[in-house]
Order: C-alpha cells, then sequence, then structure tokens
C-alpha cells in the first residue's frame, strides 16, 4: 500500500489478531468475519480473522456476495508466489455490496453494487497515465498477494474509486465476476496484444479459464480459424461449444505439425500461450506465421528458450503483459448486452462457506470437469 496515502486508523495490534484467530465460535462478534487463509505452501484454511477497516481515505469496505477462485491462486498454494506470505487472505475476484467509504471516495457509497478488479489502480501516477493499472505504483495486482483479498466475507479496496466498478442491483453475478480478472486478461494479453484481426487463423494454447476467455473475445473480431490446443479433452470440448473451430490436443508432441499442415506449411497469424511453461511457449514459436504475433498470456516460473535463429528474419512480433483491467468498462457493456456470455463457463458453485470444497473440486479441475467455480455468500451475520 502506498506510504503517500493517509492512514486514519490503526491496523490492529498483532496480538489481537491472533487473539480473535483463536476466539470461540460463541464469543464471535460483529468485529470478525470469516476467510480463507494462506498459511504457507500446501496450507489453507476458512478461518476466522478480523473484519478490514477503514484504513486510508481511499479505500471502501465491500461485502462479498459472490467470489471464485483462480488458477494463480493454486499457484500461490504451490508456493510459487513468494510474495503472498503466511497469514493472507487470498482471492483477487469478487462482486459485493459497499459496507463504508472513506473520506476520499467520491464515487461510491454504502449500499452500492460492485465489480471489484483483481488490478487496484490510484489512477494519478505515472503508469496510471498511462492506462498501464497492472503497473500502479501503488497497487497493481496487490489483492490476495500483498493486502488481503477477496475470498472472505469481507475486503478493504483501495483506491476504489478506480478499483471498483458500479454494476447494477439485478447483475447477473456470476456472469459479472468473470470480468474482475479472467476476462480482461484474455481480451488485453492475448487478444489486443496479438493483434487478431477479421479473416485472421489464431491458435490458442490453453484451454482453461483464461485461454477459453481468449477464445470468447478473439471473436469479437471475426478471426476465420480458431486452433485450440490442449492435453485435456474435455476442455477441448467445451472450447468448441465456444467457437474454436478446430481442436487439437497435444499430448502426442504433434501440435506444431498439425497446425502446420492445416495451414500449408504457413503457420498462424496470431499464436496465444495462455498455459504458463516452456512446452507452450515452444508451440506458439513454432507455428507463429511470417509478420504474425506471439501473445505471450502465461505466468512463467522457468526460462524458456527463444528461437530467434529460426525467427529472426520472419517479421514477427512478441508481446508480454499482466492484465491492467482498461478494458473493464468495456467488457461490462458487452455482457450486460448478451453479446458475451462468461456464465458458460461456470461449472460449480459453494456457498462460500464451503470455500475449502470449491478448492478441493478446482485443484482437481481435469478429473472433475472443472472450469470455474462460483462462491456465493450468504446472508450476512
Ligand atoms: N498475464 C496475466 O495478467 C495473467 C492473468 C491471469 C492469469 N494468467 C495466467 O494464465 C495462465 C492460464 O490460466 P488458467 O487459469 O486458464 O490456467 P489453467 O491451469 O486452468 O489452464 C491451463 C491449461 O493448459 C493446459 N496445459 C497444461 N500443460 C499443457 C501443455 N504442455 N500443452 C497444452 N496444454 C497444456 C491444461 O490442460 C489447462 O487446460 C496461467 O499461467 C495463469 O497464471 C496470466
Ligand atoms: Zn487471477
Ligand atoms: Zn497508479
Amino acid at each position: 500500500m502506498s506510504e503517500a496515502t493517509t492512514t486514519l486508523f490503526a491496523e490492529p495490534a498483532e496480538t489481537e489478531v491472533q487473539k480473535v484467530n483463536h476466539l470461540p465460535k460463541e464469543a464471535l462478534t460483529a468485529s470478525t468475519m470469516k476467510a480463507l487463509v494462506y498459511h504457507g505452501p500446501g496450507k489453507r484454511a476458512w478461518e476466522e480473522k478480523p473484519r478490514p477497516a477503514i484504513k486510508d481515505s481511499s479505500d471502501a469496505i465491500v461485502r462479498i456476495t459472490t467470489s471464485t477462485i483462480c488458477g494463480t491462486d493454486l499457484h500461490i498454494l504451490k508456493g510459487d508466489l513468494p510474495t503472498v506470505t503466511d497469514g493472507r487472505i487470498l482471492g483477487h475476484e469478487g462482486i459485493g455490496i459497499v459496507e463504508e467509504v472513506g473520506p476520499g471516495v467520491s464515487s461510491f457509497k454504502k449500499g452500492d453494487k460492485v465489480l471489484v478488479s483483481c488490478v487496484t489502480a490510484c489512477g494519478k501516477c505515472d503508469f496510471c497515465r498511462k492506462s498501464m493499472y497492472s503497473h500502479c505504483r501503488h497497487g497493481g495486482w496487490i489483492l490476495g498477494n500483498t493486502i488481503d483479498g477477496t475470498q472472505a466475507e469481507y475486503v478493504r479496496i483501495p483506491w476504489a474509486d478506480t478499483s471498483l466498478y458500479a454494476i447494477p442491483p439485478d447483475a447477473d453475478e456470476e456472469a459479472l465476476v468473470m470480468l474482475s480478472d479472467i476476462l480482461p486478461t484474455g481480451f488485453e494479453c492475448g487478444v489486443l496484444n496479438g493483434q487478431v484481426k477479421p479473416g485472421d487463423t489464431v491458435a490458442i494454447v490453453g484451454a482453461g479459464p483464461v485461454g477459453l476467455a481468449v477464445l470468447l473475445t478473439a471473436q469479437f473480431y471475426s478471426p476465420a480459424t480458431i486452433f485450440m490446443i490442449d492435453l485435456d479433452d474435455k476442455r477441448l470440448k467445451v472450447a468448441k461449444e465456444l467457437g474454436a473451430t478446430t481442436l487439437i490436443n497435444s499430448a502426442d508432441g504433434n501440435a506444431v505439425k498439425r497446425v502446420m499442415e492445416l495451414t500449408d506449411g504457413a503457420g498462424v497469424d496470431v499464436a496465444v500461450e495462455a498455459v504458463g511453461v516452456p512446452a507452450t511457449f515452444d508451440i506458439c514459436q513454432a507455428i507463429v506465421a511470417a509478420g504474425g504475433r506471439v501473445a505471450n498470456v502465461g505466468v512463467h516460473g522457468k526460462p524458456v528458450e527463444l528461437h530467434l535463429e529460426k525467427l529472426w528474419d520472419r517479421n514477427i512480433t512478441l508481446t508480454t503483459r499482466l492484465v491492467d483491467t482498461v478494458t473493464t468498462p468495456l467488457l461490462l457493456k458487452v455482457v450486460q448486452s448478451g453479446k458475451l456470455q462468461p456464465r458458460k463457463l461456470v461449472t460449480h458453485r459453494f456457498a462460500l462457506n464451503d470455500i475449502m470444497k470449491g478448492y478441493d473440486t478446482f485443484s482437481n479441475a481435469a478429473a472433475e470437469s472443472a472450469l470455474k467455480v462460483i462462491l456465493k455468500s450468504e446472508t450476512p451475520r
């Protein structure tokens, strides 16, 4: 959090926090809430935490009504993200009702229904002024990472005016919660950076929720062919229902050969990497056509080998991006018009109270045929 913002109230002392965590059930008060807490690699718990309070004047407190789990939360649980420390409440996606706002918040008031963006933006720093909210000097991807997140009954949202989006009270929460992260991610990092155009041949490597979000939003531009490449036939089947024209299961190691055969040796105009491992980046750099674009979306933990000896004369463009969420207002309109139906990505629903079961299902996505798992909060205590 920014040092430049005014601290109105001090955080509860460490000892108070610990005391609250150990309160017996009958001693719970309005000052506590339930939350999904990370306790180091492989360890998560649904436990009592202090309810967040306004800390900086730009904050809002939101009561979560719908949340979901992201592939990135599983990366965190594997211990892949050292920025996430023991005791952190996870989650960077959600919809809720504003409970309270700080004195510096002018666009929202108690009772407003809001979409929480996975990226927090001050709206004023040099990166925000360049529409690069992901690199905001006072925010960026901090929710469920360096500050407590949305898999809880309540969450504190810094820079609320520029990090929350107003939605109608009767909005379809299951559809709109896909706008917290995966839809802007697929659209900005895959489709816009890949410059998908009418008539293009597009290949999307990875048919997880993010790859499928690329698939849905690529169709705004009417590409002629969309290859979907994955190891999981069930996910490929979903991709077919969502508009993929050709499915390729890459388990046999022949994905590159198949794409080259199907494009008469030319390759694809746009290759989108939506997995985050060297093998899938290799597929993308091997299938990109002369003049084409490789748009990387996946979060990579290991280096990849860039084959410049093959690519130097191919006039290609390679892009990387952390989602900025600058397209959220545009995507909100398209979803509300019914032209984009992200609800189709929802496969499972749990009460927020059963989030531990939700994680079990999502961590076992292939066997459970899981894509997005919705968590619905019950009436507040
Ligand atoms: N750039 C960003 O801002 C941003 C934002 C959100 C998520 N991400 C990243 O996007 C990636 C995709 O996210 P997701 O939630 O859809 O993940 P996911 O794990 O649900 O999906 C990945 C898919 O890749 C497939 N796959 C795995 N190895 C493969 C291989 N060798 N060949 C072909 N397919 C393979 C899996 O079967 C799965 O369907 C992740 O790396 C995630 O961290 C990036
Ligand atoms: Zn995410
Ligand atoms: Zn900023």
